[in-house]
């Protein structure tokens, strides 16, 4: 006879499956079993954090940050952008620094996503590597946009000498959808082709960098790591061209009013900014790749975020004090400030090499990003969230290609309907919750694991897990305030995540557990 619904059973086994816990000790069994190669070293490391930190916040973001955006939906911070820049700074240390902790303790793919699994349990595991996705693979749509937009200016530059159609191509070639529709509500002489009356885009520049990226991942992370280096050179000689020659040119006059927005502006910089500083906690998903991930990590992670931090501190002194952003401010100071003010100061050669060293910095960005979303992917692949198929590694380049691939197709796809603004705030709060989740995490881990070997322990634990949990939800309350599509947007996420979870992964997880259960019950081998 069917046994009897019980509500009370159904509820307490529902609790225990979705808080299901994976052991540390599982998670090193199995990477080390089915594990990917161990290539990267403390120098690929900080190339790779720098190369996924560096890009398109500093190279275009910034000037929203510090001016506004034109349709007046952010506040700027004026010359008072260095202080934004601080604080998004000391919100990512703080969880940098647990990150370390968790990446030398427990070295496996996935991040954020395996930590969770080691201290929260399955349903947290799942939501957070559903967050994830927002900040690397949106983030990596957000990234292509911008990308295609500088390399649009930049072969601008070469008007006089390149065919029209390639210098100047039709706008629904190069853009997204939303641009497009507020370029022709703006001016409605602009011809686009609809498609029920919505302008049909085809960001072809931000589409083919996609897959020419999927490509390179595709063939090696070591090769990936090299092509990053000198991306990372290149960015690094640029921006420190535009702070050397910027620095001669700078009128203090421009730093005053110094907060034209007060605090507010000051925490919308802030918020907006975080974007630049996203990338460092992708190492910790490269983790299962390092040759020796308890030393090399750290100084990899809180390495490559302090170089960063310099960096921009300087940027955001020179830009402000080059340019008046208390006020409006031209649409070309807001795609590529950097290359804007040098314009202004009539330094056009050093315009057109920032150009340049900004592409190779987005490329890098992406190639990280990427990675990143795969790497997590992989890790969620082998916990039955998601089909074990994605797990084929490529027998000669070692790395997973057919994940690569829908990750890369997928991107496409998101190029197709997302803009650079909405994708890169959703990003932002992906990555403020996975950083919370990973300050808690930390938390919990010492609670009930407090024997195990952690080569490096987070200082004045728990204040300083505490300390990046407020820093980073008070930034993200502070945004959740103001309407805007991302806020609405994120919520709908975590709700279609929790549906995907509910329908596929619970039930997959389940339906793994019985059948191991059947062949200890048949004494089988289980592999
Ligand atoms: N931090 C990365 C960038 O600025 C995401 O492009």
């Amino acid at each position: 006879m069917a046994e009897k619904f019980n509500r009370a059973t159904f509820t307490k086994n529902f609790l225990k499956n979705i808080t299901r816990i994976k052991n540390p000790d599982e998670m090193l069994e199995e990477a080390k079993s089915q594990g990917l190669e161990k290539t990267l070293g403390v120098i690929d490391l900080i190339i790779l954090g720098v190369g996924a930190i560096i890009g398109s916040g500093i190279f275009a973001v910034v000037g929203i940050a510090a001016a506004g955006a034109p349709d007046g939906s952010t506040i700027g911070a004026g010359p008072a952008l260095v202080v934004s820049m601080i604080i998004a700074a000391i919100a990512c240390v703080f969880s940098a620094l647990c990150y370390s902790e968790f990446a030398t303790m427990i070295p496996v793919a996935g991040g954020a996503y395996t930590y969770t699994f080691a201290t929260l349990g399955e349903f947290a595991a799942w939501m957070v590597g559903w967050v994830l996705m927002l900040e690397y693979a949106i983030g990596f749509i957000a990234v292509a946009c911008a990308w295609s937009n500088h390399f649009m200016q930049f072969l601008q530059g070469f008007s006089h000498i390149l065919p029209a159609w390639l210098s100047n191509p039709p706008l629904w070639l190069t853009n997204d959808v939303f641009t497009v529709s507020k370029m022709v509500s703006d001016n409605p002489g602009i011809h686009v082709p609809t498609l029920f009356g919505i302008p049909v885009c085809i960001n072809i520049p931000a589409i083919a960098i996609v897959l020419l990226i999927t490509a390179i991942l595709v063939k090696g992370t070591k090769d990936s790591a090299k092509m990053a280096g000198l991306m990372v050179f290149i960015k690094l000689a640029v921006i420190a061209l535009f702070i050397i020659a910027g620095a001669f040119y700078i009128t203090p006059d421009n730093w005053t009013p110094f907060a034209p927005n007060g605090v507010e502006g000051i925490f919308a910089g802030a918020f907006l900014i975080f974007f630049a500083y996203i990338g460092f906690d992708a190492l910790a998903t490269a983790a299962e790749e390092c040759k020796n991930p308890q030393k090399d990590l750290p100084i990899g992670i809180i390495g490559s975020l302090i170089i960063t931090t310099i960096v921009y501190v300087l940027v955001a002194l020179v830009l402000t004090g080059l340019m008046d952003t208390s006020g409006s401010v031209p649409l070309e100071f807001l795609k590529a400030p950097m290359a804007y003010c040098m314009t202004l100061v009539h330094q056009n050669w050093a315009a057109g090499l920032i150009s340049l060293g900004s592409l190779a910095g987005l490329t890098s960005v992406l190639l990280v990003l990427e990675m990143a979303a795969t790497r997590i992917l992989f890790a969620m692949s082998r916990d039955h969230f998601i089909s074990k198929r994605f797990q084929k590694i490529h027998p000669k380049f070692k790395t997973p290609v057919l994940l690569t691939w829908t990750v890369g197709i997928l991107a496409v796809i998101g190029i197709l309907t997302l803009n650079l603004n909405v994708a890169a705030e959703l990003c932002n709060y992906g990555t403020f919750t996975s950083f919370i989740i990973v300050c808690v995490a930390v938390l919990i881990l010492r609670h009930t694991d407090p024997n195990r070997k952690r080569p490096f322990k987070v200082p004045f634990s728990p204040v300083t897990p505490a300390l990046g949990i407020i820093c980073c939800a008070g930034l993200m309350i502070y945004k959740s305030m103001q309407a805007s599509s991302s806020a609405l947007l994120f919520p709908v996420w975590l709700g279609i995540g929790a549906i995907i979870y509910l329908l596929y992964g619970f039930i997959r997880n389940r339906d793994n557990e019985n059948k191991i259960h059947k062949q200890i019950v048949h004494g089988k081998e289980i592999k």
